[in-house]
Formats: structure tokens, C-alpha cells, sequence
């Protein structure tokens, strides 16, 4: 069986080619960092009029890069939510219409489901597990019992991770997306400069809140009146890191010791996904706390970790797999759309 993947809920189009048996056959991408960059952000009105612009030529590179005629492809699975909606649009447009002229089943898909399967693409890897999604446009910690068994335990109750990165990078005038200038600035700086608060980590408390760290790190910043170093940006980047990843651990160990204690799981593994687990020290530390907890360590290769559409064609499959019945169903796309709901 062979699955179309169609991605666009944000600022990648992207179109990849997969069969049941795990093979990707084509993994095509065109991303938009550079048209956004400017802006110091992803703006939602120019990602959908550039997702129009490229879909054709992208499903054209796809057929190609697989060696294959659209009539042999099985299924087309297509981002139907959470996401910008223009960009959503966009995607569904497109692949309804194909679906309808190639008379080929759609199946629509949850973006965050996603990333939740990937790693079961890219490892071997069996329910149950924990999985963080670390993005720019996520911050969870979700429970994945099984197929579709799906608990958020701990989420952002204001800017996600990446948000708070890149934010913080442009502060300092680094450019986006801000995580990576962050991260490379980190390495040459002190991390025990200056001190920012471990926000919400008390009592066991799983969600997230960066908002407040943001406008700590702002504070500082202020305090040099326009005047920062190289070296204070260094310092500054590198007290910043030390302090998500200490939240980090923080959360991870709270929802460790959650699963253990309150769910009643000893035996799973620890997987994690979205544009932040690219940072080599977050990745480390996620890996030393679930060694002391004697879990296994699953991250997905940082092309999958990221917005792709091998995910989204992996979930298709998994979907039918597991029997889902979705071709039939009428639906439209969601801005907005939790896993627990499916
Ligand atoms: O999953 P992703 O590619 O897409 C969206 O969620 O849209 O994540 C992008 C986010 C951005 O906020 C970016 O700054 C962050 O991932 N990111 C990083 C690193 N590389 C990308 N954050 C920290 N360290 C990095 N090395
Ligand atoms: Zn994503």
C-alpha cells in the first residue's frame, strides 16, 4: 500500500510518499524560514498564498523523487488540524480535489497524531510511551497508551517552547527562527550569569508557562540600555537554555513519576518530537533523565522531528491499520483539534 502525504498546517509545504512497510519513497519539503524571516515570525496570510504557489510543482517533485504515476498511488492523507486555517485551507483544497479526480480514498489527519506516531516510522517502537512535543507552535506531554489512546498531561498555558526561543532571540537581534542562534550563542556563554525563574515548578505541577520567563529575560536585557556584548548576548543565551532545560527535567520527571504512580505504567519509553528537540542540550538532557528512570530513549531523525508529511502519511496508514473509519466521513479543517479528542 502506498500514501500520500499532504502537510501545510504552518509554514512547511510538504508532500512525502510512504508504504506500510515503512518505506519512504519520496520526503519533499519546501519551507518558507526565509520568506518569514524578516518578520521575525511566521505571518499566516503570506504561508497560505506561498503554499498555493508551490503545492502543484511540490506533488510534480513527489511523483518524481518516488518513480510514480499519481494512479498508483493507494491513499492521500492530508493535515486536516490543528493549524493556521488559511494554510490548512490550502492543503485540503488541493487534496480533496485530487482525491476526487484520481478517485483515490482521503484520509484526513490530526497534525499532532502526527508527530505523536512518528517515531514508530522511524524505530521500532511499541505503546506505551511518553512523548514531548517540543515545537514552535506546541509544548506538550502526552500519554500514549495505545493507538488512540492519547492523555495530555502537561501542556503551555501561554507560549509554546519554540515561541519563547524564538522570542527571546529576537530580543537580542538574532535572527529567526531564534532557537538555533540561541543554541549556538549558548555554547560560548555562562550559564550561571544570570539566574531566570523555573516557572511553575513546584508541587508536581505538570503544564508549562514561558510567558513569564520571556519577560524575565527582557528585564535583563533592558538593564543594558541597548548596549549588549557578544559576550552578554552568550552569557544571556546561555542562562536562558540552562533554565528550559531545568524545567524540562523538572516536568518530565513530574509526569515520570505521574505515570508510575498514579497511572500505574512502569515499563515505557520516553520519545520526543517538534523543532526543539534539534537543541543537542535539551535532546542530552531528556536522555539523562530518562536513563536515571530507566526508560528507553526514542528521538525520530531531526527531518521527522520538524513538519513533515511522511508523518502525516504514516498516520494515514496507521489509521487504516488500525481500522479507522474516516474516508466517508465529512468534515472540514480545524484550527484547532486535541489528540484526546480522537
Ligand atoms: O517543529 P517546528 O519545526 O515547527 C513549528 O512548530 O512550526 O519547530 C520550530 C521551532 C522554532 O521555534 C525554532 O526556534 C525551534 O523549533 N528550534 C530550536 C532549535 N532549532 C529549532 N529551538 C531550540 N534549539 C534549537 N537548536
Ligand atoms: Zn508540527
Amino acid at each position: 500500500m502506498k500514501v500520500l502525504g499532504i502537510e501545510t498546517s504552518c509554514d512547511e509545504t510538504a508532500m512525502a510518499i510512504l508504504t506500510d512497510k515503512k518505506e519512504i519513497l519520496a520526503n519533499q519539503i519546501y519551507s518558507q524560514i526565509e520568506t518569514h524571516r524578516r518578520f521575525g515570525g511566521v505571518v499566516p496570510e503570506i504561508a497560505a498564498r506561498n503554499h498555493l504557489l508551490r503545492i502543484e510543482n511540490l506533488l510534480q517533485k513527489t511523483l518524481h523523487a518516488a518513480d510514480l504515476q499519481l494512479s498508483e498511488i493507494d491513499h492521500i492523507a492530508v493535515t486536516k488540524g490543528p493549524g493556521l486555517m488559511g494554510c490548512l485551507l490550502v492543503g485540503v483544497g488541493f487534496a480533496r480535489s485530487l482525491a476526487f479526480f484520481a478517485k483515490k480514498p482521503l484520509i484526513p489527519v490530526n497534525h499532532l497524531e502526527g508527530h505523536l506516531l512518528t517515531v514508530r516510522m522511524t524505530h521500532d517502537v511499541d505503546f506505551p510511551y511518553l512523548c514531548l512535543l517540543l515545537s514552535g507552535g506546541h509544548c506538550q506531554m502526552i500519554w500514549v497508551e495505545n493507538f488512540r489512546k492519547y492523555k495530555i498531561l502537561g501542556e503551555t498555558i501561554d507560549d509554546s517552547i519554540g515561541e519563547c526561543f524564538d522570542k527571546v532571540a529576537r530580543m537580542m537581534n538574532l535572527s529567526y527562527p531564534g532557537g538555533p542562534e540561541i543554541e549556538k550563542n549558548a555554547e560560548f556563554g555562562d550559564e550561571n550569569r544570570f539566574y531566570f525563574p523555573r516557572v511553575l515548578c513546584t508541587a508536581g505541577r505538570l503544564d508549562f508557562s514561558f510567558s513569564g520567563l520571556k519577560t524575565a529575560v527582557k528585564r535583563e536585557i533592558d538593564k543594558f540600555d541597548g548596549n549588549l556584548e557578544q559576550q552578554d548576548v552568550q552569557d544571556l543565551c546561555a542562562s536562558f537554555q540552562k533554565c528550559v532545560q531545568d524545567i524540562l527535567s523538572y516536568k518530565l520527571c513530574a509526569a515520570i513519576k505521574k505515570i508510575k504512580n498514579k497511572l500505574g505504567f512502569f515499563n515505557f519509553a520516553i520519545v520526543a518530537g517538534g523543532g526543539v528537540v534539534a537543541n543537542e542540550a535539551i535532546c542530552n538532557q531528556i536522555h539523562t533523565i530518562a536513563e536515571e528512570h530507566d526508560c528507553d530513549c526514542f528521538f525520530p531523525d531531526k527531518k521527522f522531528c520538524t513538519d513533515n508529511a511522511a508523518m502525516i502519511a504514516w498516520t494515514g496508514i496507521e489509521m487504516l491499520q488500525h481500522k479507522v473509519d474516516c474516508i466517508n466521513e465529512d468534515w472540514k479543517p480545524l484550527p484547532k483539534w486535541s489528540v484526546e479528542t480522537l
